[in-house]
């Protein structure tokens, strides 16, 4: 599988937007429109509030599709949850800040890249950005939340931004590799501020699954 740097933009479809009656048929239409990762929202129905799927999920996509699946878990203990999503097939897995997530994170972060997989930490939109500052060194990606996490199909909220800002400019600051991404609300209009924000990483639910014409919302993303 190609490997990825943060000089390159990532289009992530989210399969939350997805027809779950026909998923692994959805996930081939994605990747057919030019999908470079698939992003799968994983909710527990406590850290936020409503349940999409689990390992099994993961674990479908895996089998049925040859993509870099990009995890993020809207989890509370992750740290326990981990092996199984890395078992399911799970690349990169993204985990919480918030303290509602119930776990270590720093040993969260170092149990995601012993098991093989790249570790990510995702911050709400309310959280500072000094919560992610002790694991930037242990990082492969950083997701800036540009919704409230929970549900697919909500307002892309500007007010992130800054804080993407100040992300890039830390991570060219220190030389840092991690990706930078949004999710949230993320279209071909909102992906040119984050883009120009400095995220590299796009993750896109409903503007690209339920596009009438995905590739070319796929591509415009990526060009945005
Ligand atoms: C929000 C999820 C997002 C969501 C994005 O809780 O983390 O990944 O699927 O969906 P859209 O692109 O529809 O806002
Ligand atoms: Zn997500």
């Amino acid at each position: 599988m190609k490997s990825w740097t943060a000089s390159d933009r990532i289009v992530a479809p989210s399969v939350l937007a997805a027809d779950f009656s026909r998923i692994a048929e959805e996930c081939s239409r994605a990747i057919s429109a030019g999908a470079d990762w698939l992003h799968l929202d994983v909710m527990d129905g406590q850290f936020v509030d409503n349940i999409s799927f689990g390992p099994a999920m993961v674990e479908t996509i895996h089998a049925t599709n040859d993509i870099f699946l990009d995890v993020h878990l809207m989890i509370t203990r992750p740290d326990h949850f981990l092996p199984r999503f890395v078992e399911a097939g799970a690349d990169l897995i993204t985990v919480h800040v918030e303290a509602e997530a119930k776990h270590v994170v720093g040993k969260t972060l170092a149990a995601i890249r012993a098991a093989g997989c790249q570790a990510g930490l995702a911050l709400n939109p309310a959280t500072p950005l000094e919560s992610a500052l002790p694991f930037l060194h242990e990082i492969d990606l950083l997701l800036i939340m540009t919704v409230v996490p929970g549900f697919g199909g909500q307002a892309f909220m500007g007010e992130v931004l800054p804080k993407v800002e100040e992300a890039a400019r830390l991570r060219e600051e220190h030389g840092l590799p991690f990706h930078l991404e949004v999710d949230g609300g993320i279209d071909p209009h909102t992906a040119v501020a984050s883009a120009s924000a400095g995220a590299n990483v796009l993750v896109a639910g409903s503007s690209t699954f339920k596009a009438p014409d995905m590739n070319a919302a796929i591509a415009s993303i990526r060009n945005a």
